[in-house]
């Protein structure tokens, strides 16, 4: 595992001052270039999960699009988009949450969760956590959140209680 989590780590270039100055942009890009490290990466989270009964896998848009749905599919859970406002057509729910300046928003289609799903929530990176706090209010049992990077310094995981957040690299 090890071995696994040094090449995804390697994959993942760091941009100091972007978007803005202050913000390090931790881009997860560089892991789809290499089929083999996307593989490293997607076992590494099927690994984890398989047989444990998840039924739902939530991913957020736009970078948890990126590995939400191979997880998924591999362990044979539906997957369920999050999605940006105003995105998704038809009945939705909505979870606010708090960025640096301002607030945005999360929506998910009525009826995609069932009474007895067991989810879990992907994401590329946890920063303050304000977007998986936002996610896990989506309704149903959250098992626990997946997310390949983690800004340590932010605290995020205190954001998300009682749920569990499992990440494959931590920093600062
Ligand atoms: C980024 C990142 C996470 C979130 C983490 O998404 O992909 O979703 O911020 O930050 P937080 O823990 O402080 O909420 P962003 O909304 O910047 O854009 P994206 O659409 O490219 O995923
Ligand atoms: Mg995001």
């Amino acid at each position: 595992d090890d071995t696994r989590v040094a090449r995804i780590a390697a994959a993942i270039t760091v941009f100091p001052g972007f978007p803005k100055p202050g913000i390090s942009f931790h881009d997860v890009t560089g892991i789809f270039h290499k089929p083999e490290v996307f593989r490293d990466a997607i076992g590494l989270f099927v690994e984890r999960y398989k047989g444990k009964g998840v039924t739902l896998v939530a991913g957020i848009e736009a970078r948890g699009f990126f590995f939400a749905p191979t997880i998924a599919l591999e362990l044979g859970a539906k997957f369920v988009p999050l999605r940006k406002p105003r995105k998704l057509p038809g009945e939705v729910i909505s979870e606010e949450y708090s960025l640096e300046y301002g607030t945005d928003r999360i929506e998910m289609h009525v009826g995609a969760v069932e009474p007895n799903d067991r989810a879990i929530i992907v994401d590329d990176l946890i920063a303050t956590g304000g977007t998986l706090s936002a996610a896990k209010r989506a309704g149903a049992e959250v098992v626990e959140c997946a997310c390949v990077i983690e800004l340590q310094e932010l605290k995020g995981r205190e954001k998300l209680g009682k749920i569990p957040v499992f990440v494959l690299v931590e920093t600062n």
